[in-house]
């Protein structure tokens, strides 16, 4: 209904577990009926990942209607390239799953996409913010300018201090605040399917007015049966076609 001739873009896109390719959101999407998505724009920094993506890209049905683009090499850099050439018209529906580890992607970045569309609605986002490992994550690491680029303002020390659900909640007002999104939700996406850890939120930021309760009809959807990862990326795939 909302994507007739859209682009999918995701930032992160290699297979994380290559043994379970149903669980592999580009795949899914690449693959996904109708085929209305016109434009895919799927980057890696992976060796092994870029592989995967060609060997997806090969597998697929020809269809000159259809650009696929494997880009290898950090997102950061690489989707600037994207971004300057204009590939993406202003009028067409947008999706861009980022789908990092911990620190992968940075502000700038999510400023840059945000940015893009000067009329219509901005890329819609899909951010994947790691929760579980987070702490971990942030203690362990030796050179802290990465963290300072993911965060991307001066104040990135005050993730020291804060914990999950208010790291959440500033993550969501900045979305809004300095990204200028109408809509923007956290999603939970938990551990297992009857519960556990929140492995990680995905934050759905949304300038279309009937995308938050689609998104919120796929959440409920993906509640149940699967493993829920599993699921999500399914319907995830389901709510971008
Ligand atoms: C969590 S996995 C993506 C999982 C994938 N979306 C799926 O559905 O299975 C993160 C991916 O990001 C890639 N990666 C890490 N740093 C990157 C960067 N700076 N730019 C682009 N890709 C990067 C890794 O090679 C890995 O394939």
């Amino acid at each position: 209904m909302i994507t007739k001739h859209g682009t999918y873009i995701d930032g992160f896109a290699g297979p994380q577990e290559p043994d379970k390719p149903h669980m592999w959101a580009a795949k899914l999407v690449l693959e996904s009926e109708p085929r209305w998505f016109r434009n895919f724009y799927l980057f890696d920094a992976g060796e092994e990942q870029v592989e995967a993506l060609q060997k997806l890209k090969e597998a697929q049905p020809s269809d000159p209607k259809r650009t696929i683009e494997i880009i290898p090499g950090d997102f950061n850099a690489t989707v600037l390239g994207l971004l300057s050439a204009q590939k993406i018209k202003m009028s067409e529906a947008c999706f861009c799953l980022l789908d990092q580890r911990t620190f992968e992607c940075r502000w700038e970045t999510l400023v840059r996409l945000a940015r893009y569309k000067t009329s219509g609605n901005k890329i819609e986002l899909f951010y994947f913010l790691p929760n579980h490992w987070f702490s971990r994550a942030l203690s362990g690491i030796k050179d802290t300018t990465r963290v300072e680029q993911w965060w991307g303002r001066e104040d990135w020390k005050r993730l020291y201090d804060i914990d999950s659900s208010q790291r959440v909640e500033l993550i969501v007002r900045r979305f809004k605040e300095e990204l200028g999104y109408n809509s923007v939700k956290p999603w939970p996406i938990f551990e297992r399917n009857d519960g556990g850890a929140i492995m990680y939120y995905m934050i759905h930021a949304t300038d279309h007015p009937l995308a938050p309760s689609l998104m919120s009809r796929a959440y409920r959807k993906a509640v149940t049966p699967l493993e829920p990862i599993e699921q999500l990326k399914l319907d995830l795939a389901e709510f971008l076609t």
